[in-house]
């Protein structure tokens, strides 16, 4: 498939796909996204027969252990994280024969030049016919060093000239630490590998919540004349999870949230939200319309830092009445880190569209519940028509639910029977589980499933990523050099620091209740 094929969405639902022959190579095996996310998407596209007829999956990292350990503990994280438990022993058990542990370092080419040998085995073996997915999960400080030893060991083909079977890679977020390095890591990057060949994964836009953004907007006539700054006041997206940073405390010191989270996933929410239709549904006419929306958006500088962006760092408090660590206690955490575990941005899009309307962003760990939703409240209409008892309207507001509970709720007013005529508020709820009787598939199902076909229609284009960096790149600059003196500043199980709420009370707004 080419990218200016038919994309996905045009489909409407899961077609069966032709996936070439290949093998699967995951560098950072070891780590938290493998047990949480992946196996448990590649063994559910292997329970709905999505995966090639011809595939196996080798796991990449420094610890030592055997290819039976490796398949023991995919099997536990399967058995704990899969959307479908217990795992179903009749599949498991001719499945597992595929998966395969490789010992290496990533910086030591001798491991390298192993794995060339045993895929080339693995080929043999399974008939994968030389192609090749390596799915990079580690740190990121990684990537330009695993790329190089692909090449430099004959990992990855060349694009041009090598027809005959493919390798691409699959990277993880965040795609460098702010513009520059972003800059630097895609001009490394491309000494070693062809950009067609480089999928940048924001898993977010995998999941079908996301991706129905789009057959929401375009689909449906309804909302597209009020879908602008006349009859919209705000739009708020939130990101909010229970869970605190795990064992991932070197990762979120190297990174904090606004690189976790912001820069990608919710950066991504924001410009599908808000972008103009496309004139096709390829992969790049809908990538140009969301990078149009970032360029529309001006960089943190002096005069937003304080104004229009907020942190703030968990400390110990209770989530669902269990007692939690603060962020400074966690492992492989600084006592004294100013690392933020919540952020929250005001963006404006200066376009015809949306001139004047404010995009409030916020995401946050060990918030109380977790809840990813992207609400766009309409103006109040105009006139004092039901004012004269005094009763105040609300405004209708538009909640599209990413997850859990995905939905779509539209909340209007409605009088109540009777006849002193009050208004109250009533709301419209759709909900994906209650209509189509299943729960959405994992993102990483898709996305995994996406690269193999070679469709990147579902991942970030290199402009995308800078856009997002530009905007941004300025205000951690800012957060960097200036150390918070109120850290920690919002307690676990709380809905994240006072600062948040004070930014949107200055504007005579407040956070919706989730
Ligand atoms: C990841 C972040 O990209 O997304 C995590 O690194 C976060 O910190 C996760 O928990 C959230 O993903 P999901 O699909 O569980 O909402």
């Amino acid at each position: 498939m080419t990218q200016n094929d038919q994309h996905p969405l045009e489909e409407l639902g899961h077609q069966q796909r032709t996936l070439d022959p290949c093998l699967l190579v995951i560098f950072g095996a070891t780590g938290d996204l493998t047990s949480r996310k992946l196996f448990p998407a590649i063994y559910n596209l292997k329970r709905e027969g999505q995966l090639p007829a011809s595939f196996a999956c080798t796991g990449f990292a420094r610890r030592k252990k055997s290819h039976e350990e490796f398949r023991d503990e995919m099997k536990e994280a399967i058995n704990k994280h899969s959307r479908v438990k217990p795992i179903d022993e009749s599949i498991w058990g001719s499945f597992q024969d595929k998966i395969f542990y490789h010992e290496s370092s990533f910086d030591e080419p001798e491991g390298y030049k192993k794995l060339k040998t045993f895929l080339e085995e693995l080929d043999t073996k399974f008939g994968t016919k030389g192609n090749r997915v390596f799915y990079l999960s580690t740190q990121p400080s990684y990537f330009p060093i695993i790329i190089e030893q692909l090449e430099q060991n004959g990992l990855m083909y060349n694009y041009e000239t090598v027809k005959d079977k493919w390798s691409r890679v699959i990277i993880e977020k965040p795609f460098g630490h702010d513009l520059d390095s972003a800059h630097a890591l895609q001009a490394d990057l491309l000494k070693h590998i062809a950009e067609p060949q480089l999928f940048r994964i924001d898993h977010y836009l995998g999941k079908e919540t996301v991706q129905n953004l789009l057959a929401f907007r375009f689909s449906n006539s309804i909302f597209e004349s009020l879908w602008n700054g006349r009859y919209i006041d705000h739009v708020q997206i939130t990101a909010a999870e229970e869970l605190g940073i795990g064992t991932r405390g070197k990762f979120y010191e190297e990174q904090g949230l606004s690189r976790d989270f912001i820069q990608n996933h919710l950066m991504q929410l924001l410009s599908l939200v808000a972008m103009e239709p496309p004139h096709n549904l390829s992969a790049d006419a809908v990538r140009d319309e969301k990078v149009k929306v970032l360029e529309c958006i001006s960089p943190f500088n002096e005069e937003t830092f304080e104004t229009n962006a907020c942190r703030g760092q968990y400390e110990k408090g209770f989530i669902s009445g269990e007692a939690v660590k603060g962020y400074r206690e966690e492992d492989n955490v600084d006592p004294k880190s100013s690392v933020e575990t919540y952020a929250a941005l005001k963006l404006y899009i200066d376009n015809w569209r949306w001139d004047g309307v404010p995009f409030y962003i916020r995401g946050g760990k060990r918030l109380p519940k977790r809840a990813t939703e992207i609400a766009v409240t309409f103006k109040l209409p105009p006139g004092k028509l039901f004012c004269k008892t005094g009763q105040k309207i609300e405004p209708d507001t538009l909640a599209i639910r990413i997850q859990p509970n995905e939905g779509i709720s539209l909340k209007m007013n409605c009088k109540v029977p009777g006849p002193s005529s009050p208004i109250q508020p009533v709301k419209m709820d759709f909900r994906y589980g209650a209509f189509f009787g299943l729960a959405p598939p994992e993102a990483y199902e898709r996305l995994i499933c996406d690269c193999i076909v070679g469709d990147s229609t579902l991942f970030a284009r290199q402009d995308e990523v800078f856009n997002s960096w530009r905007i941004l790149t300025p205000l951690l600059e800012y957060w960097g050099s200036k150390k918070p003196e109120n850290f920690p500043n919002y307690q676990a199980g709380s809905w994240g620091p006072k600062v948040s709420d004070d930014m949107m009370e200055r504007d005579g707004r407040k956070w919706r209740l989730i």
